[in-house]
């Protein structure tokens, strides 16, 4: 039987960021043919009572059409276990994908070659260097024309001040792509062998070596020799504890569409990118050694069946070793569950979780019972930190066009709110809910899924503020007196806790004059 250190040394949970069109879709499909999910889904199939347990959850499936997009695809690769979540793929910013960072130990970076750091790299990479996630860069798209990899390097040092440390460079770009050079193994990776499935194995080739002028041309050694003493000179060398750290950001160059450099890749993930981390609690950092189960909830996704109101909740494991149907106690409502429909998600199929490790990530269908940020666990009633909910930078105010149907649009709203698609503010003095969101395009998935999920038409107007903050004070004096002079900008969220809804900046700033000793907080984690 593994035992639990050997279990968690051979995990690896990551995610890919990317700038929309850089290649993360792309890149998903060929890490998990690589990682022979595929294959593994086909041996899962062979087995009798993993069989059945798949076929039960997808009876489960059918019957409450439940659909449980691809999220989180697990893998094993060169007896390494993957699981790699997907980060939304919009442009807007959205809390999910910081809750998705939050479950992750490491980060792949895509960049277009000819693109380099686009905006939404860049707002995700500063998502990553909140918590730390160290982070592996990969180059996609060299068989096109793309920048100088020098010029490349340098922007990512200079704009997301992230030291870089090439892992391999490529030999040519584009039509003159030749292969890619393995700076650790010192092997030649060619490119012209890279069609249809077959995958080359790298040719062992020190630099010096005559044979590389044979093998990809005089004039691209050439070129290769001078730009490797430069990298090797320029660029500080690669030390794990700092890339560990998140402070130095080791780069491969490929292909995804052209499954180039994409086994490297994977292989230097497996290497280098840690196994699964401590996690901080609010009593203490849990240890992934420890023997007792503890883990956190960082998304819910939602049945798309509107007859049903199920949902999954995904669970990122943080310790202990975790067996189907276990007794764990939910923090928040002191009450015990016992998890006995886990999942894991493979690439293109689910079964039940009979045994899970540190780092796994488990969907757990339930009916509302779990919510985002919730912890369960078999030691303390500790609670997982570092996965709030962050003030709405758009407000508006719900607008009802049958008022008979009030007490379902609310229903709505507030299962909307428990998935963290938006939050949900009632005015203290009474007035029309506000809906707040990170991002304005939420405003039209909420639209839509009220109308398609719940039948009803519910439309948003503009409301007279601009920004939120949890208020906080020991002080309950403190607070009615905030409260009484602040009466038509205050409201509870769904955990009733208190926010001062802010016309502008202006007020927010004077609130903040006139109540010194009260914390006005951007960000909130859960009760
Ligand atoms: P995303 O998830 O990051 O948004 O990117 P996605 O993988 O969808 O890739 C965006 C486009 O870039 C796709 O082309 C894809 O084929 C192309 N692409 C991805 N990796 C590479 C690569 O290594 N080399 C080249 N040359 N192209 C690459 P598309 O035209 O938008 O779509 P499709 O018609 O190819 O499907």
């Amino acid at each position: 039987m593994t035992t639990l250190p050997e279990a968690v040394s051979l995990r690896r949970t990551f995610a890919i960021i990317s700038h929309p069109d850089a290649g993360k879709t792309t890149l998903t499909e060929k890490l998990l043919l690589f990682g022979g999910a595929i294959q593994m889904a086909g041996a899962v199939r062979a087995r009798g009572e993993q069989r059945r347990a798949r076929s039960d959850w997808m009876a489960i499936e059918r019957e409450r059409g439940i659909s449980v997009t691809a999220s989180v695809m697990s893998f094993e690769h060169g007896g390494l276990f993957f699981n790699l979540l997907d980060t939304p793929g919009h442009e807007d910013f959205s809390e999910d994908t910081y809750r998705t960072l939050t479950a992750v130990d490491s980060a792949v970076m895509v960049l277009d070659a000819a693109k380099g750091i686009e905006t939404q790299t860049r707002k995700l990479f500063e998502v990553c260097r909140l918590r730390d996630v160290p982070i592996v860069t990969f180059v996609n798209k060299v068989d096109r024309e793309g920048r100088d990899p020098f010029d490349l390097l340098d922007e990512i040092e200079k704009t997301l001040a992230l030291d870089v440390c090439p892992l391999t460079w490529p030999i040519g770009m584009g039509r003159d792509l030749k292969g890619v050079y393995d700076l650790t193994a010192d092997q030649v990776l060619l490119f012209e062998q890279t069609r249809g499935d077959h995958i080359p194995e790298g040719i062992d080739m020190p630099l010096e070596d005559p044979r590389l002028d044979d093998l990809v041309g005089a004039a691209a050694a050439a070129k290769l020799r001078e730009d490797v003493e430069l990298v090797r000179g320029a660029c500080p060398s690669f030390d794990i504890e700092a890339y560990r750290a998140g402070h130095l950001s080791p780069v491969f160059f490929g292909s995804a569409l052209r499954n180039f450099g994409v086994r490297e890749l994977l292989n230097g993930i497996g290497r280098l990118s840690p196994p699964p981390r401590p996690q901080p609690t609010d009593l203490r950092v849990v240890d992934p050694l420890e023997e007792k189960v503890a883990g956190f909830v960082f998304k819910i996704q939602a049945n798309m069946d509107p007859n049903h109101r199920d949902r999954i909740a995904f669970f990122r494991l943080c310790s202990g070793r975790f067996k189907r149907g276990m007794k764990l106690k939910h923090v928040r409502s002191g009450k015990v569950m016992a998890v006995v429909n886990p999942v894991f998600f493979l690439a293109r199929d689910r079964e039940l979780a009979e045994e899970a490790f540190p780092g796994d990530i488990m969907g757990i269908p339930n009916h509302g019972a779990l919510r985002i940020g919730d912890t369960l666990s078999e030691s303390e009633d500790l609670r997982f930190t570092g996965i709030p909910s962050f003030a709405p930078e758009v407000l508006r105010r719900v607008r009802l066009d049958d008022p008979l149907k009030a007490k379902q649009l609310r229903k709505a709203l507030e299962d909307l709110a428990e998935e963290g698609v938006s939050q949900l503010f009632k005015p203290l003095n009474g007035g029309s809910w506000i809906v707040g969101v990170v991002g304005m395009l939420q405003f039209d998935v909420i639209a839509n899924r009220i109308e398609s999920e719940y039948s009803l038409k519910a439309g948003f107007e503009d409301a007279p503020f601009e920004t939120a903050r949890w208020v906080h004070s020991e002080d309950k004096l403190l607070i009615k007196r905030f409260v009484e002079s602040n009466s038509s900008s205050v409201a509870e969220d769904r955990d009733g806790a208190l926010v001062f809804l802010a016309r502008n900046s202006w007020t927010l700033g004077r609130a903040q004059q006139d109540f010194p000793e009260l914390r006005f907080s951007a960000t909130r984690e859960q009760p």
